[in-house]
């Protein structure tokens, strides 16, 4: 390996959210990683750095080329790079895209358990959220989806939206070409518009493949908007680097001008760059690494936890260095559970309650760290469990 993943980088000092609210448990919670971002990034950081001068930047051609070439190369996805808009994260456009395709009081739908902040988006813009739950098999502990219910809550005439992530956080599902362009179709019947959230899109098992949204059909291309970045994949969340792809030209208008209205589409003087540095042949060598490390992490944790902690089971993942795990074998309180492994382990997981659908008797666990960390968090896991179990 080129990269050294292995390597700890002390992140005191830098104002970490994951770290600082952890307080003195070791934080696997929230998606960064603890790896230095791709040296190439932090190249183009410091050149633009070392100018001196910060002005107000805006994207230039190279911007949306290198998006452009990234899905061209890697996801087998041409798209005009014109379609491309700069946005400061991909929370900003989704909730931008809340106001614009929706009226207040109208049904936003989400497959849950998902990603928190989708439940925010939507509620502190006065919408209603509309769960579409995943379907959860416990033997397999595999989650799929229920069309019926799908299609049900679709066809309210209340329901105008639909946020879809894709591939799925927390439970690592790769969804496939015909499972989207199925979502698509029934979209297009009832008049609901999807805004796919591909952020977790490059961090996929070895071999596997995401599908973008707007590449599975027609359909797709004329109803859906797609948010991206290279935040997860790089780990420069705090560069605040992100766009939408729309590639209907009316749809491409509407949420073009309700990003520039909540002004979340112009970036700071490194935002560009950051991007355009990611987006490269040498980030995809970087990438590739770090997807084996992944994994090899991800076997670690399921092979210790069902060797050590049996009475936990983890839900098998194609994507995302989350991994979402049941723990209905001793709780169905995944808060008092997170505060008692914290208090008594030192240890800091997110709770599945904040994810909705089944996510009441899950944790998730990030597992983007040196192998080490990993260790020590999977030791106090076991070590919180059993004093949580013997105290039930
Ligand atoms: C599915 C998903 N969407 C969006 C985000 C955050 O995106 P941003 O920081 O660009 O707003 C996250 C972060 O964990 C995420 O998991």
């Amino acid at each position: 390996m080129k990269y050294d993943f292995d390597k700890k980088t002390d992140r005191t000092g830098t104002g970490s959210v994951k770290w600082d609210f952890a307080g003195d448990a070791l934080p696997m919670w929230v998606a960064d990683m603890d790896f230095e971002s791709f040296p190439g990034i932090k190249e183009a950081v410091l050149k633009r750095a070392g100018h001196g001068i910060y002005g107000y930047t805006y994207a230039e051609k190279e911007w949306g080329d290198a998006y452009a070439n990234w899905w061209r190369t890697r996801h087998s996805f041409d798209f005009d790079p014109k379609r491309l808009v700069f946005v400061t994260g991909i929370v900003p456009v989704i909730s931008s895209a809340v106001r614009k395709l929706t009226t207040v009081g109208e049904n936003v739908l989400i497959q849950t358990p998902v990603y928190p902040v989708f439940f925010n988006s939507i509620l502190n813009n006065g919408r209603t959220v509309v769960e579409n739950k995943l379907l959860y098999d416990s033997e397999t502990g595999l989650f799929s989806i229920d069309w019926d219910d799908l299609e049900k809550k679709l066809s309210d005439p209340q329901t105008t939206l639909m946020v879809l992530c894709n591939p799925q956080n927390p439970t690592g599902n790769i969804w496939d070409r015909e499972t989207l362009s199925r979502i698509g179709e029934l979209c297009e019947k009832n008049g609901v518009c999807v805004v796919s959230d591909e952020i977790h899109c490059d961090i996929t098992a070895p071999g596997k493949e995401y599908v973008p949204f707007l590449s599975a059909s027609e359909t797709n291309r004329r109803i859906g908007v797609a948010c991206i970045s290279p935040t997860k994949t790089f780990n420069i969340a705090g560069v605040q680097t992100a766009a939408f792809l729309a590639l209907d030209p009316k749809l491409h208008h509407k949420v073009w001008r309700q990003v520039n209205t909540d002004e979340v589409a112009e970036g700071n003087c490194f935002s560009y760059d950051a991007a355009i540095a990611a987006f490269t042949p040498e980030g995809a060598e970087w990438l590739d690494e770090l997807r084996e490390y992944l994994w090899d992490n991800r076997r670690f944790a399921e092979e210790f936890i069902r060797n050590d902690i049996s009475v936990l089971k983890t839900v098998p993942s194609d994507a995302s260095y989350l991994m979402w795990v049941d723990c209905s074998g001793i709780t169905d309180d995944s808060n008092r559970l997170v505060d008692d492994l914290k208090k008594k382990a030192k240890v800091f997981f997110n709770p599945g309650a904040d994810f909705g659908g089944c996510g009441n008797s899950f944790i998730r666990i990030n597992l983007a760290c040196p192998r080490e960390m990993l260790k020590e968090a999977l030791d106090r896991l076991k070590s919180g469990i059993e004093s949580v179990s013997n105290e039930r």
